[in-house]
């Protein structure tokens, strides 16, 4: 294969943004179909984004032979029958995150990729920020023992009113937890790739703001739409039941402490996520809201705030920065870069900087296990051990 020939399932959100990201890749890829949950979405993305092939039955788009790898960017509940069909289909598979509903789907996923021979990958890209590759490569370079407490936060305000909707809301669509789920797993992941050191235990809250909300009744329900501008009667009441706010401790192996936030309701924060961690010698902090610098803190001497520029990160980082310093990196860039560590390992290529590193249908099913450990956590009150 000289270049791998990549389909994308959904529409909304995250679907063109990985349309997006394949072309950034154009040595490794290129992008011959798109599935929507209906004909008419799928012709009007196919148009904007100029893509050869288009469907409202993703069915249609995973059978083709000029399909080698499917992204599934579609609401939660999809993902598991989705990924299950295109490995059947002999497709290889990039997954939104989180892989499936429970572990027992992500197992299964596990089991038929490895009979199929196929690669598969779940999206947990906020890994691909230089400056949290660059935090990676400094603890590899620090060896084990120096890390004492990690914290953290996954804050966003786009679910604070009543009346703002999205599918997430669904248990049956989106999963027994939401919050976690959906930005907790982000930070989990992040912070055990960054560290190398497993969530063992975790004793978790969970809150919700609203006991009922209206949703719009026949409206749209995309990502980060805003539901506030109608009027009452456009919406019906709908009882909630998953956390729009959670509260978790973590003990890592070696028993190293931990603590995050999750919300997705606090006022003024849109999409922060922030890693901090203290070690015997110096702390690093760093949050998503302003990616490109980290904080190196130290006890004796004055701070040090480092500024993404490849020409002073370790090679790996510096070959995930796709501009010079001072010319910030952002969000769409971590796309690419996971992209290409994975699109590298299918063609059997080297990748820059060192081996590629991507979340393996392994790493979804540790989130899964983490969700599930979670919510009976909240429900229990009590401490509980992380299933493997
Ligand atoms: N990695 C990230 O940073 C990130 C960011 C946002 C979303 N996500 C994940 O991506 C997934 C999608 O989220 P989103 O925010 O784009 O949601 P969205 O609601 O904006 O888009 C979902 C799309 O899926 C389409 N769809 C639904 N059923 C379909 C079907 N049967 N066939 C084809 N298309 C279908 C919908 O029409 C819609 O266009 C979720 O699993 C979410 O967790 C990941």
């Amino acid at each position: 294969m000289r270049k791998i020939r990549v389909a994308v399932i959904g529409t909304g959100f995250i679907g063109p943004v990985h349309a997006e990201a394949v072309r950034r890749n154009p040595d490794l890829a290129e992008l011959t179909a798109i599935a929507g949950s209906s004909e008419e979405t799928a012709a009007e993305t196919a148009s904007k984004l100029n893509v050869p092939f288009f469907s409202g039955d993703y069915k249609k788009v995973i059978s083709r032979e000029d399909v080698d790898l499917v992204h599934i960017c579609t609401p939660n509940h999809l993902h598991f029958p989705m990924v299950k069909d295109c490995l059947n289909s002999g497709k290889h598979v990039l997954c939104e995150k989180p892989l499936a509903l429970t572990s027992g789907e992500a197992r299964e996923l596990i089991q038929l990729a490895e009979k199929k021979n196929l690669k598969a990958a779940v999206n947990y890209n906020l890994r691909y920020y230089p400056m949290i590759q660059e935090l990676k490569s400094r603890n590899s370079a620090m060896g084990p023992g120096q890390i004492f407490a990690l914290q953290g936060s996954y804050l966003q305000d786009w679910l604070l009113h009543e009346t703002d909707y999205s599918w997430r809301m669904e248990s049956k669509l989106s999963g027994k937890t939401r919050a976690v789920a959906d930005i907790g797993t982000h930070w989990m992941d992040l912070a055990q790739y960054v560290t190398g050191l497993k969530i063992e235990k975790v004793l978790a809250q969970f809150s919700r703001m609203f006991e009922n909300r209206k949703k719009p009744v026949g409206g749209k329900d995309h990502t980060f739409d805003r539901g506030d501008a109608k009027k009452p009667s456009d919406y019906i009441s709908y009882p909630v039941d998953t956390e729009d706010y959670a509260q978790i401790l973590f003990s890592f192996e070696g028993g190293i402490v931990g603590n995050l936030t999750v919300s997705q309701v606090s006022a003024g924060y849109k999409n922060y996520m922030e890693y901090r961690q203290m070690g015997r010698d110096v702390s690093f902090s760093w949050n998503s809201e302003s990616p490109n610098r980290v904080q190196i803190g130290h006890r004796d001497q004055a701070n040090e705030i480092l500024l993404k520029d490849p020409s002073l990160l370790q090679p790996r980082p510096a070959s995930m920065s796709a501009y010079p310093g001072g010319h910030q990196e952002g969000y769409g860039d971590t796309l690419k870069f996971i992209l290409r560590d994975f699109y590298s390992d299918i063609l059997g290529r080297s990748v820059e900087g060192g081996a590629s590193d991507y979340p393996s249908l392994q790493d979804g099913l540790s989130e899964m296990l983490l969700c599930e450990a979670i919510i009976t956590s909240a429900e229990q009150g009590q401490w509980v051990e992380v299933g493997v």
